[in-house]
């Protein structure tokens, strides 16, 4: 198993410090015939149920992907990245996110007994970090701006592993498995909406059902107060990003936009964006039928409801992963 650069095809080893090229292109794992990641650390992960739930005339599947041990998605991703850490014999990690990422990571580091720092901006609220400070995540607090808390953990890379849920390619091929375990559950669905920051869930999603051998049709949701990936596909000028209520899907400067974007272009895929009023009222919809997820997940069913309103047709099967459980906040 190594990293492989997406621009200049140099090789580099998965347990060294270096999280991307010295051309500035970002890496891409690639794997011997039938290399898998181990399993030597379990916080008891699930196949997580498919629901499936009309909303007016539209049948959709909801992916309940909150179920997972740390209330997210991004359990799956932390798990294939820390269980390969763990065998790599990395003792100490270093990661950067206040959200689910780095509570994701920081549980399956008190897992593996890997030690865990986490960098954020010192204006991140405290709420945020309960989680992984439970986990005894040791959480680095940087003064000033989300630029400051980039060069901090840059320079915190340059002597301790980044286990970062962007730039490393472990991390995607652990969100890949959801593609997995809808292969089994349904076959390929027709569609998948996902809700899209950095694109984890998305590129994961299209890196399984490539492996599968057929895409869905890939719809990736933005919010419109915070929607790079939407304009650059739609050759939009860029605006001024405003806060949103969907927080877990605000990237300013996703990392990983132009691999996004080809992702949903070779599916036959759209993007789409939402606002914040269709964002709440989706997760108000959930809560009355007994599910509550956190508000960036409403995101992902008020794009399929907009998505599809006037070209739903029956029979065709609709996947909504519902990412974050309501429970964190
Ligand atoms: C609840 C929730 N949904 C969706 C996403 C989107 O993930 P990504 O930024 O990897 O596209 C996130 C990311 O943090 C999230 O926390
Ligand atoms: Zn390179």
């Amino acid at each position: 198993m190594q990293f492989h650069c997406s621009k200049c095809g140099k090789y580099y080893p998965i347990n060294g410090l270096e999280y991307r090229c010295e051309c500035g292109g970002l890496f891409n794992l690639e794997k011997d015939q039938g290399e898998a990641v181990p399993q030597l650390v379990s916080l008891g992960e699930v196949v997580t149920p498919l629901l499936q739930h009309k909303f007016h005339n539209m049948a959709l599947h909801l992916k309940l992907d909150y179920m997972m041990p740390t209330g997210s998605y991004k359990d799956r991703g932390a798990f294939a990245l820390i269980n390969k850490l763990k065998e790599l014999g990395v003792t100490e990690v270093v990661e950067d996110s206040s959200g689910n990422a780095g509570a994701a990571i920081a549980g399956y580091c008190a897992a593996a007994g890997i030690k865990c720092n986490i960098y954020l901006p010192d204006s991140t609220s405290m709420g945020k970090i309960k989680q992984a400070t439970a986990y005894k995540a040791n959480v680095v607090k940087v003064p000033g701006s989300r630029e400051d808390t980039a060069k901090a953990i840059k320079k915190a890379a340059e002597t301790t592993y980044y286990a970062s849920h962007v730039y490393n390619p472990l991390f995607f091929e652990g969100t890949k498995s959801m593609a997995y375990e809808l292969y089994e559950q349904i076959g390929i669905p027709d569609y998948i909406v996902i809700p899209t920051g950095n694109g984890t869930m998305l590129l994961g999603a299209y890196i399984g059902f490539k492996e599968l051998g057929k895409l869905p049709k890939i719809i990736a949701v933005q919010s419109e107060n915070c929607d790079p990936i939407y304009r650059k596909l739609k050759n939009l000028p860029s605006h001024q990003y405003t806060e949103t209520a969907a927080e877990g899907i605000a990237i300013q400067e996703p990392m990983r936009v132009d691999e996004i974007i080809a992702a949903v272009k070779e599916s036959g895929g759209d993007m789409i964006t939402v606002t914040d009023h269709d964002v709440k009222v989706a997760q108000a919809m959930l809560g009355e039928m007994g599910i509550y997820v956190e508000v960036t997940s409403g995101a992902a069913l008020a794009g399929a409801l907009n998505y599809f309103k006037n070209s739903y047709s029956s029979g065709l099967k609709i996947v909504v992963p519902l990412t974050g459980s309501g429970l964190k906040k």
